[in-house]
């Protein structure tokens, strides 16, 4: 495996992404989506992504392992009265996991935030989710509480936490 580099996404990776994302939702259960993936054609895909780049209150980063796209990580903005806040998402393929990928994925995400005067990031995540949590709280995450059952997979309901990091 060469060195990982992070960057942010461009419209030309909008297949990868999304391959990537269906990858890790057929991996885990952690995430809104299993193995079908995210209900978007490469095309609106492309079309997100260049709204991200446009974008100076969002960011969709990516992970690569030369050529492979191993790992995402995305602020999203919030409208009106919430946009001093945004949400964090994050994924890595199982296969790179332990790496410090997610680390480094989060770092970028917190310095984007704190350079684009975003004051709050939020996030949802399973409460079994040991890695993520420990992740989150390395990072300054703090749990405001459990939502309960927040996902329904099949006829299994899974609780999340909420969680937020405070940059002001
Ligand atoms: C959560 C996720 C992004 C972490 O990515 P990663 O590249 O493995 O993260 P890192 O290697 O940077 O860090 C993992 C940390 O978790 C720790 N860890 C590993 N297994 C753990 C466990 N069972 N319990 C607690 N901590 C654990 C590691 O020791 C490491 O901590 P450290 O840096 O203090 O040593 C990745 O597992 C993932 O994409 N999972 C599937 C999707 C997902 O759950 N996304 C989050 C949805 S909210």
């Amino acid at each position: 495996m060469e060195q990982i580099m992070i960057r942010e996404a461009l419209p030309e990776d909008a297949e990868a992404v999304l391959a990537c994302l269906k990858q890790v939702g057929g991996e885990t259960d952690n995430l809104t989506f299993g193995s079908e993936g995210l209900p978007f054609t490469a095309e609106q895909e492309r079309i997100f992504l260049q709204e991200q780049q446009a974008s100076d209150h969002g960011v969709f980063l990516c992970a690569l392992d030369g050529p492979h796209l191993v790992g995402t990580a995305s602020l999203q903005p919030l409208p009106r009265r919430m946009y001093h806040r945004a949400e964090l998402g994050i994924s890595v393929v199982k296969a790179y996991w332990g790496r410090g990928i997610g680390s480094q994925l989060l770092e970028q995400i917190i310095a984007y935030a704190k350079a684009h005067g975003i004051e709050l990031l939020n996030l949802e995540v399973r409460s079994d989710n040991a890695r993520a949590i420990h992740l989150y709280e390395k990072y300054g995450f703090r749990s405001i509480g459990i939502s309960p059952a927040f996902f329904k997979i099949g006829s299994q309901y899974a609780d999340c936490v909420l969680m937020y990091l405070d940059l002001r």
